[in-house]
């Protein structure tokens, strides 16, 4: 069992969507919040709505910059005090059809969803180790960290990377205290995809007028999809919940199971017969 309460949580994309859920939910079990994201005015109302509840610290951040985060890091813990709990959320949903995909996309997308992961642990976990007080590491994944998906290359070759990560990890530092929580969502009703668009590298510029009108019925299925998703507050609680019990996997739905199912039964229907 995991007492949240006292303990100063850093939490990247918190300033949106299932980052700020998690906030919200740390931020009423007694944690103490740090806040960084790229989004500097909604920085700003996480911070206003939060601070009415425990104390808060926001940075404006890339999570691909290894120096600034060491920097954040330094300055958030001078703040709040040590960090014992932290999510690796930030992220971003875009890519292409694998003709489509160019270096300029795949550095971006593994920046943001493997780098800006991997960033975090290295920036933390030694610190959370040395200090020997326990604490617990969140990554958040994706149900398409788990199960592939026709045209989505890119996000699943970072995502399915986190998976992997955190799965290590928690055999690594569990025995020391420090819990690990995977947290792979199906839809949840959060803005990334307009998010995304807005920041991503372009990719519709060779395509033909059909592929970008494709591309863009694709993009808005992917909306509603999302809308109907879960709430990314109770994504928040669900995390809570995970951390407080110490345990590793977190799904928000069971949209992904068949698949899951699917694909674990053509790893073992591939193993070679028993001698
Ligand atoms: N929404 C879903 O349906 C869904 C499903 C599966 C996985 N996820 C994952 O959940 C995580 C959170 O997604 P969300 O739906 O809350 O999205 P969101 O867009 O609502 O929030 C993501 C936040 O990350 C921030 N961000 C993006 N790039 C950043 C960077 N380089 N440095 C710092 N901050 C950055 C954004 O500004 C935003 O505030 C992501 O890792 C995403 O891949 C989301």
């Amino acid at each position: 069992m995991t007492d949240i309460s006292n303990r100063t949580a850093f939490i990247t994309g918190g300033a949106n969507g299932i980052g700020l859920g998690i906030a919200r939910s740390l931020a009423r079990a007694g944690a103490r919040l740090v806040l960084v994201d790229l989004d500097a005015d909604a920085l700003e109302r996480a911070a206003a709505e939060l601070s009415e509840k425990t104390e808060v610290y926001t940075a404006v951040l890339d999570v691909r910059d290894r120096i600034a985060y060491a920097q954040v890091a330094d300055d958030a813990e001078a703040k709040l005090g040590p960090v014992s709990i932290l999510a690796n959320n930030a992220g971003v949903a875009g890519g292409a059809p694998a003709n489509k995909l160019t270096y300029e996309l795949w550095d971006w997308g593994m920046g943001i969803n493997l780098d800006g992961v991997i960033n975090g642990i290295q920036t933390f976990v030694p610190r959370i180790i040395e200090r020997g007080n326990g604490g617990h590491v969140i990554n958040t994944a994706s149900a398409a960290g788990l199960v592939a998906g026709a045209g989505n290359s890119l996000y699943c070759t970072a995502k399915f990377a986190v998976v992997g990560m955190s799965e290590a990890l928690s055999l690594e530092l569990e025995p020391q205290g420090i819990g690990v929580t995977l947290l792979c969502p199906g839809p949840c009703a959060t803005d990334i995809i307009a998010r995304t668009r807005a920041v991503q590298p372009k990719v519709t510029r060779s395509m033909s007028a059909e592929q970008r009108s494709n591309a863009f019925a694709r993009n808005e299925e992917a909306k509603k999809y999302l809308e109907n998703g879960t709430p990314p507050d109770a994504v928040g609680d669900m995390v809570c919940e995970a951390i407080r019990e110490i345990r590793l996997y977190v799904h928000t739905d069971r949209r992904a199971l068949e698949q899951i199912k699917d694909r674990m039964a053509a790893l073992l229907d591939a193993m070679p017969p028993a001698a």
